[in-house]
């Protein structure tokens, strides 16, 4: 097995079932109201442990109660935790609305938008121990550029998910070797709406010529698309109902990775990656609703 380091965001989700979309000014009452643990890193990491992986993480926490539950839970799961407690700053925190099984997420980094290129650098050795990197868009871009960086020099394998989107930079991407957006940030990326095959395969060329080679976009209850050469292959999901899509996208990101680490075939990869998000979807929270390595394999073979 080889290992994985993740550097990324921590957040604690708070979560309210909504029975409709409330308008701009308007109140209305929500449901099943819960706190649990989130953040794309966080769950990246936790994904890729509970599913048998070895699995390091930086990020940092706030200075409040949440940050001991955070840094807790992602031990309980088997990731290690390298991060960062930074003093004068909250915890990050994500606001989110479900809402007939979908999510909305509004975001206030916190501790995540306070890391500092200086943090980063005592934290090196990480990088010289890592086989693969993955990387998400809840931390600063600067931090993002470095440990891509980093990582090229010691032949560590990145893969990056371009999520929450932005206009990330040119030098970001000639660095990364796996790149993961869902379909909304493949539209924001590429302005191309990815609903059919050929949409798909436009949107996989685009995305090359920003330098990435090696492209999956999630598609949702559709599946995802993927390609590492000329080829676009199509997994379609599993069919599921979805109770709550937090973190669907990371259960897929952190299953592939493992997936890879194991020492896995894409297809392979992308087929237990699919699974697994089959399986966080049925259930509520963030990475609370992570599978573990039997529950895929329960699921593949049945
Ligand atoms: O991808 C889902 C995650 O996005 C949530 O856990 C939330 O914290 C936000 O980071």
């Amino acid at each position: 097995m080889k290992n994985i380091l993740v550097i990324g965001s921590i957040n604690m989700d708070l979560t309210v079932s909504t029975p409709r979309v409330p308008v701009m000014g308007e109140t209305i009452h929500g449901h099943s109201f819960s706190t649990s643990p989130g953040g794309k890193g966080a769950n990246q990491a936790i994904a890729a442990a509970k599913s048998g992986g070895t699995v390091k993480f930086f990020g940092a926490v706030g200075n409040d109660v949440y940050a001991k539950a955070l840094v807790n839970n992602l031990e309980c799961n088997g990731v290690e935790y390298n991060g960062v407690s930074i003093e004068d700053v909250s915890t990050g925190v994500a606001v989110i609305t479900i809402f007939n099984g979908n999510n909305s997420i509004i975001l206030d980094a916190g501790a995540n938008g306070r890391i500092t290129v200086e943090m980063l650098e005592k934290k090196k050795e990480l990088f010289a121990w890592a086989d693969y990197l993955i990387l998400q868009g809840e931390i600063p871009e600067e931090i993002n550029i470095e440990s891509a960086k980093y990582a090229k020099e010691t032949g560590t394998v990145v893969v990056f998910n371009p999520a929450p989107y932005q206009d990330f930079s040119d030098e970001l991407y000639k660095y990364i070797d796996w790149i993961i957006p869902n379909e909304s940030e493949t539209e924001l990326m590429t302005r191309v709406c990815v609903d059919n095959e050929d949409s798909a395969r436009k949107a996989v060329d685009l995305i090359r010529k920003k330098g990435v080679r090696n492209v999956i976009i999630t598609w949702g209850e559709k599946g995802s698309v993927y390609s590492c050469g000329e080829d676009i292959k199509i997994m379609p999901a599993r069919k599921t109902e979805a109770v709550d899509t937090t973190a669907a996208g990371d259960c897929f990101i952190g299953n592939f990775v493992r997936m890879l680490a194991e020492g896995s075939d894409i297809d392979t990869a992308v087929l237990y990656a699919t699974a697994a998000s089959s399986i966080a979807v049925s259930r509520r929270g963030a990475s609370d609703s992570l599978p573990t390595k039997n529950e895929i394999e329960k699921l593949i073979n049945c």
